[in-house]
């Protein structure tokens, strides 16, 4: 399973890639505004040298001439960028033509598995199914990530499920139980992932030990 990191914090990707099990940034607006970063392409630019994996951009246009225009230019920033793009009717147009032009997509704020295979059918790179998003509305956010990867398996597509909008590590568990390619989450999920109490005491205990077993023998 691929690990990516959701953030647009320069900062946050370097832990994360010093960690070394880094393989891809998503970012989104949102998490573009919360940086701050002035200038956009400069700034995507910047994580694409920071990481060798994918790098998902968002286009912000809606309607289908525009968003083309936008992607196309996204997709020069740099060799390892992956331009994200809205499900909707225009996005899945979108995605059809950039396929075709060998530009790879993240068909982004998928919440069904019909729009998933919509996705796929349009030559989708990835698909990023909301995990949380759903949960936050009382759904199940891991029953339609065993969907959409049932779904695949079944007829062979291509497109990489991109478990997206984790909020916790079993968010984690469960998309890598289901089948799903990859998952992007927050830098504290990541660091969540490795700790466990039993982990910590046993250490504790070990070291102790070993510090009385040196005591003990003169050293
Ligand atoms: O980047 C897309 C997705 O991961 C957003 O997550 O927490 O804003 O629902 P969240």
């Amino acid at each position: 399973m691929k690990f990516f990191i959701d953030t647009a914090s320069l900062d946050e990707i370097r832990e994360a890639h010093d960690m070394g099990v880094l393989d891809g940034v998503t970012t989104n607006p949102s998490l573009m505004k919360k940086e701050g970063a002035e200038d956009f392409h400069a700034h995507i630019k910047a994580i694409c040298d920071l990481v060798d994996g994918d790098v998902s951009a968002e286009i912000v246009s809606t309607e289908y001439d525009a968003m083309v225009d936008e992607a196309r230019e996204v997709a020069q920033i740099a060799d390892n960028v992956v331009v994200k793009v809205p499900l909707i009717l225009d996005g899945i147009k979108t995605i059809k033509t950039l396929s075709d032009e060998g530009i790879r997509t993240n068909c982004t704020l998928c919440f069904s598995p019909t729009q998933a295979l919509i996705a796929a059918k349009a030559g989708a790179t990835y698909i990023s199914p909301f995990i949380g998003r759903l949960d936050d509305i009382s759904s199940d956010g891991m029953k339609l990530i065993r969907e959409i990867v049932q779904i695949y398996d079944q007829y062979g597509y291509e497109t990489e499920v991109l478990a997206a909008s984790i909020r916790h590590p079993m968010h984690v568990v469960e998309s890598a139980l289901a089948g799903a390619d990859v998952a992007t989450m927050p830098l504290d999920v990541i660091k969540k992932l490795l700790k466990h109490p039993l982990t910590d005491s046993g250490l504790e205990r070990f070291l102790t030990d070993w510090e009385a077993y040196q005591q003990e023998i003169g050293q």
